[in-house]
C-alpha cells in the first residue's frame, strides 16, 4: 500500500519509520517531512493549508490513505475535505477535533457527561473576569480558547498576574479572543493517556509522561515537550479502569450522542490527584514527543493497525507491546522556546545507533546532503531498555557525541522514576 503522512516533526518521523518496516506499506510520502523522513520516504514540499493540492497529489499518485500528525489541519477540517473526495484518512473530522480546537467545547462535554475536570467559568468581558478573580483562591489557571501551540495557558499566583493574563488574552496575544476560561488549579501529577479508534471501537494505546518545562527540575517556560518516558510511573490497572470509565467512555458516548464518531489517536492530558484522574485537555492526535517514545514499544505492525482502523476493523486487531520501557530526550535550538537561530548545520554522519536506539528528526531539513536545523525542537533520541536509567544514560551519551554547539537538552528526563 501507499501511504502519506502529513506533518514535519519528530512524531511524523517516528510514524514514518515504523510504517517503513510494516509488511503492509510499500511507499511513503511525507507532506512536507524533514531531513529524517527524507532518508526513508519521499518528501513533498506542499503548503499544509492548501487542502486542494494535497487532494490532487493524493489522487494523482494513488495513495491508499493519509495519516494526519498535527492538530492544525485536523481542526481546520482536512479530514472532512479529503473524505468528500473519497480519500481515506486516519484522523478525526472537524467536529471531533473541537475536543482540542475549543477548550470550551470540551468543558461543556465534561459538564454534560459528568467527566471529572477542574471547576471552571467562561468569561466574555475583561471586567467580568476581573471581578471574578477578586474572589478566587490562588494559584488559578487562565486559558485562551482555541489552538495556541502549547501556549495560551497561564498559571497565575496572584491577582495582579491573573489580571495581566486576562488582558493579554483579550488583547489578542493568541489570536482574536471572544472568551476566556478561568479554572481551578489542580495540584497533582500529569499523565498522557492515549487511545486509538476507528470510529466504531477503541483500544488503549499506552501512557507516557511528558516534560513540558524548558529547564531541568521542570522549571522555566512551557514548551512543546523536552522529553518523555513511557509508561507513566502512575499507570496501574485500577487507575486505567477509572480513566476509561470516568473519562474516555463518557467522552466517546457524549460525542456519539451528537453524531460524532471519533477516528484517530486521542490523547487525554490528565492530572492525577490522589489516584483520581481529572481531564486537563484533549489533543486529537498523538503527543510529540510521546509518540516517538511509545512507538518503539509497539510490537504490532503499525501499518496493519492503521489500515485496520481505516477499514473500521480495529476490533479484530490485537495490539501488542514490548515489555520494555522507553525514554526520549529532545535536543532543541539554543533560545527555544523563545528566539532561536535556524539553518545551523548538524553533523550526524558519525552517529551509530544500536538495536533499540532511535534518532528521530524534528526541526531539520536537508540541502545538498547536508542537514540544517529548521525549528525549535530539532532531534529526538529515544532508547528502549528494561531500565529507565540505562535508557537515559544511553540517550545522553548519543547526544553528547552529536555535540551540536547550537543545541541544548535536559539531562534529567524521567527524574522522578530514576533519581528520586
Ligand atoms: P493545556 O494546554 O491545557 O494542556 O495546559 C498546559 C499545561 O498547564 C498543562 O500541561 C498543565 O501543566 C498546566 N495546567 C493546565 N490546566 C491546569 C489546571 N487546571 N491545574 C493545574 N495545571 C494546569
Ligand atoms: N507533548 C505535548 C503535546 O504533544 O501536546
Amino acid at each position: 500500500m501507499k501511504v502519506g503522512i502529513i506533518g514535519s516533526g519528530g512524531r511524523e518521523h517516528a510514524i514514518c519509520k515504523f510504517l517503513n518496516i510494516s509488511d503492509k506499506i510499500d511507499k511513503i510520502y511525507c507532506f512536507p517531512g524533514n531531513a529524517g523522513t527524507k532518508q526513508i520516504a519521499e518528501n513533498i514540499e506542499i503548503d499544509l493549508e492548501n487542502f486542494e493540492n494535497i487532494k490532487n497529489f493524493t489522487l494523482n499518485n494513488k495513495i491508499d490513505f493519509l495519516i494526519v500528525g498535527p492538530e492544525k489541519p485536523l481542526v481546520d477540517g482536512i479530514v472532512d475535505y479529503l473524505e468528500e473526495h473519497n480519500i481515506k484518512v486516519f484522523g478525526p473530522n472537524k467536529l471531533a477535533s473541537q475536543l482540542e480546537g475549543s477548550k470550551i467545547f470540551t468543558k461543556k462535554l465534561c459538564e454534560n457527561f459528568n467527566i471529572p475536570t477542574a471547576k471552571f467559568g467562561v468569561f466574555y468581558k475583561i471586567d467580568e473576569a476581573e471581578n471574578f478573580l477578586k474572589k478566587c483562591n490562588y494559584p488559578i489557571v487562565i486559558k485562551a480558547d482555541g489552538l495556541a501551540a502549547g501556549k495560551g495557558v497561564y498559571i497565575s499566583e496572584t491577582n495582579s498576574e491573573a489580571n495581566l493574563a486576562v488582558k493579554e488574552i483579550f488583547n489578542g496575544k493568541f489570536g482574536q479572543a471572544k472568551q476566556i476560561l478561568i479554572e481551578e488549579f489542580l495540584d497533582g501529577e500529569e499523565m498522557s493517556f492515549f487511545i486509538i479508534s476507528d470510529g466504531i471501537s477503541y483500544k488503549l494505546f499506552g501512557t507516557a509522561q511528558d516534560h513540558k518545562r524548558v529547564f531541568e527540575g521542570d522549571k522555566g517556560k512551557n514548551t512543546g515537550g523536552m522529553g518523555a518516558y513511557s509508561p507513566s510511573r502512575l499507570e496501574n490497572q485500577d487507575l486505567n479502569n477509572k480513566i476509561i470509565k470516568k473519562i474516555i467512555e463518557p467522552t466517546l458516548k457524549g460525542l456519539k450522542e451528537n453524531d460524532i464518531y471519533y477516528k484517530g489517536f486521542l490523547y487525554a492530558g490528565l492530572m492525577i490527584v490522589n489516584n483520581e484522574p481529572f481531564l486537563i485537555e484533549y489533543n486529537v492526535r498523538m503527543g510529540d514527543p510521546e509518540c516517538q517514545t511509545l512507538l518503539p514499544k509497539l510490537k504490532t505492525d503499525l501499518g496493519l493497525l492503521i489500515s485496520s482502523c481505516i477499514e473500521g476493523k480495529l476490533i479484530d486487531t490485537n495490539i501488542e507491546w514490548f515489555e520494555d520501557k522507553s525514554l526520549c530526550v529532545v535536543m532543541c535550538s539554543k533560545g527555544y522556546p523563545d528566539k532561536y537561530k535556524n539553518n545551523v548545520e548538524l553533523n550526524l554522519f558519525n552517529i551509530e545507533l544500536e538495536k533499540n536506539e532511535f534518532l528521530f528528526h524534528a526541526g531539520t531539513k536537508s540541502i545538498n546532503n547536508k542537514i540544517y536545523s529548521n525549528g525549535g525542537r530539532v532531534l529526538n533520541v529515544v532508547i528502549k531498555s528494561n531500565k529507565f536509567k540505562t535508557a537515559r544514560d544511553k540517550a545522553l551519551k548519543i547526544l553528547k557525541n552529536i555535540n551540536w554547539l547550537n543545541g541544548f537538552y535536559r539531562k534529567d528526563i524521567a527524574y522522578k522514576v530514576i533519581d528520586e
